[in-house]
């Protein structure tokens, strides 16, 4: 194992980071991806005209690697995201990227950067792959040529105050993805569409926007960085992966734990707000939140406490769970673990 940068670990927070080098592959219309590799982390030249910067042509993906208990690198289900990034590239009129080249760039670009992984127990490398049109397009086209590049940035607590409930608004003002759009994929535009209501949020004291289905208002999408769960007596629900919800990696897991390790009776249906008021307990999952509790949702000016506002146990048992799996320190039966 190399010896690690002389980083402050212990304060980590979510942020950019740069390494020593980036995973770089370019793709000519209805060409293959070719060799691509290793360059250094830095600035990359992109025309004015690129469809990316253009017409939001780009989608990503978020991972995690860590430093295991047994003194390994690891990733966490990466053939997940490999599938994800396939289906978000086809939905925006990008190439497709095989399973095997997309986690050998993964593998080449952690390895490299090996002594940027925080130590264990210590937060993880976030990964992070993007597929942008790179081409000139002035007319509204997918580009003719396409960049696959993956950076990294040692991370710690994605919210600010560790794993402290959140305190979210249901938001009647904003959607966060159009009822047979993009919302379902990974893609850049998602992203940039929820900057405003979640600035507005924390201008208002929240810490993430909890969105509706635009179809009705009355189903709860997602909140925007992640999924979202219910717990009442032994339901576990989230909403379930139809139009906009984005398949989280970690929101598959959680269902699984929930199911075999809790038994927990799961259910991928229609999440109504109002049920969340009476919930026992409201939780968040995704790569970098990884399970975030939801003590408070306001909603029309009045604000509901989850039960009594603080992490329950289904949502501290199954953190604890799925955090044992990916640093390793529980046997990993699923088959989830990746070495690096
Ligand atoms: C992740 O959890 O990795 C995400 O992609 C959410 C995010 C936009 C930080």
């Amino acid at each position: 194992m190399k010896k690690k940068q002389n980083i402050d670990w212990d304060n980590l927070g979510f942020g950019v980071y740069p390494t020593r080098s980036m995973w770089k592959s370019t793709n000519s219309i209805n060409g293959e991806w070719d060799k691509g590799g290793l360059i250094p982390y830095g600035n990359i030249e992109i025309s004015p005209a690129a469809g990316v910067l253009n017409y939001g042509q780009g989608i990503f993906e978020g991972m995690k690697a860590y430093h295991s208990s047994k003194d390994r690198l690891v990733l966490f289900r990466p053939e997940m995201n490999a599938k994800r990034i396939s289906t978000s590239c086809k939905r925006l009129c990008m190439p497709e990227i095989s399973k095997d080249y997309f986690i050998n760039a993964i593998l080449e670009v952690v390895r490299d950067n090996a002594d940027f992984v925080p130590p264990y127990n210590k937060g993880g490398l976030y990964i992070r792959p993007v597929v942008w049109g790179t081409a000139p397009t002035l007319g509204v086209a997918p580009a003719s040529e396409y960049t696959f590049l993956v950076y990294t940035a040692p991370v710690g607590p994605y919210f600010r105050g560790g794993i402290k409930p959140l305190n979210l608004i249901a938001s009647e003002s904003y959607h966060r993805a159009a009822p047979k759009g993009i919302g379902h994929v990974k893609a850049i535009g998602n992203y940039s569409a929820s900057l405003e209501p979640v600035r507005k949020a924390k201008e208002d004291g929240f810490d993430e926007v909890l969105y509706l289905k635009a179809e009705d208002e009355r189903l709860v999408e997602e909140v925007g960085s992640a999924n979202i769960f219910m717990r009442k007596g032994n339901q576990l629900v989230t909403p379930r992966l139809a139009g906009s919800i984005l398949p989280g990696v970690t929101r598959n897991s959680i269902l699984k734990l929930a199911q075999d390790q809790l038994g927990l009776d799961v259910t991928e249906g229609d999440l109504l707000l109002e049920d969340l008021f009476t919930a026992d307990e409201v939780f968040c999952t995704g790569t970098a939140v990884v399970l975030t509790p939801v003590g408070h949702i306001t909603y029309r000016k009045k604000t509901h406490m989850i039960k009594d506002g603080n992490m329950g146990e289904a949502a501290t048992e199954l953190r604890k769970k799925l955090v044992h799996i990916q640093l390793e320190k529980k046997e990993d039966s699923y088959g989830w673990i990746y070495p690096v």
